[in-house]
């Protein structure tokens, strides 16, 4: 689609998408960079996940991260990105105490981070925060199945739902995150039958992770399908790209280059006077924000 005819994506717009089609692309982001290059590139959604702690922070697990710390990686994202919905997750001890707890964060997500709905994990046992959340305004996506906030309880990340009371369960949250208003509905490590079952079962769209193409959508975490992890490969990532070799091998070159004093060259020196363009003109037009300035001076004006 050209920027002419691309439109904002809109919370209407993606629970539209359950009958009407096509199936929402999401990733996650965490800079204004990425945002910038993944909204170009023509998602739907991005989420600013949890996922944080995991690929940007090197934690092990997601339970860390704060509220503070997705509104600050949120800030960046949202000063990118155009065109998809920007979604906000909100972390492990930020909505679970209490409905007034969560309504207090989901609205300073929406204050302090730029989102324009959050995410929060669980069924069931928080449908009523759920309700108290969007009768403030705020739109929210369900998470089911798989939930990293509980990986102590469910003894490790672990696909849920294989047997029949497990999968009945699953199932259940989805249908109680429907009834409570959500618009959408994040179903993680769960087998392809349930995936289905919870998909049919529903009227808001899946959104799959780990969960099989049965879903109305799909999300990966950004780095996973770039390949910018190169030593943990989970399953149900596919690699896009290798990002993370093409990283290591600039790199070298760079390092290599130093070494030789063969970088920086005269294209990318300054002289003394006069008014000699230097550089090479990249010839990519910038397409998100026309406005935007470089953090360093391209030529000798
Ligand atoms: O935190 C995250 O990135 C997520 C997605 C993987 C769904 O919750």
């Amino acid at each position: 689609m050209s920027e002419r005819t691309r439109k904002k994506v809109t919370v209407p717009g993606l629970r539209a998408r359950k009958s009407r089609g096509p199936k929402i692309a999401a990733v996650t982001a965490y800079d204004a960079t990425m945002g910038r290059l993944l909204d170009e590139a023509g998602v739907d959604l991005i989420l600013v996940g949890d996922s944080l702690g995991m690929v940007v922070q090197g934690l092990s697990n997601t339970l860390p991260v704060t509220v503070d710390e997705i509104c600050y990686h949120g800030r960046a994202v949202a000063r990118a990105v155009r065109y998809a919905h920007l979604v906000g997750d909100m972390p492990f001890m930020s909505f679970q105490v209490s409905v007034e707890q969560a309504v207090e964060n989901a609205g300073r997500m929406l204050k302090e981070g730029g989102f324009e709905s959050v995410k929060l994990e669980g069924g069931v046992e928080y449908e009523q925060h759920v309700r108290a959340i969007i009768r403030a305004g705020i739109p929210v996506m369900g998470h089911v199945g798989l939930t990293p906030q509980s990986v102590h309880a469910m003894g490790g990340f672990r696909v849920q739902g294989k047997g029949e009371d497990s999968a009945a369960r699953v199932v259940a949250d989805a249908k109680a995150l429907e009834a409570a208003g959500v618009y959408s509905i994040v179903v993680e490590g769960v087998p392809a039958d349930l995936a289905r079952r919870i998909t049919d079962a529903v009227d808001v769209p899946t959104i799959g992770i780990g969960a099989s193409a049965d879903c109305d959508g799909q999300i990966l975490v950004c780095y996973d399908y770039l390949g910018m992890v190169r030593d943990l490969k989970p399953k149900f990532v596919k690699r896009f790209a290798e990002i993370g070799d093409a990283i290591v091998e600039a790199t070298q070159g760079y390092v290599k280059e130093v070494r030789a004093s063969t970088f920086p060259s005269e294209a990318h020196c300054f002289g003394m006077g006069g008014k000699r363009a230097v550089g090479e003109p990249t010839g990519n037009k910038p397409v998100v924000d026309e406005t935007r300035t470089s953090y360093g001076p391209t030529s000798e004006d």
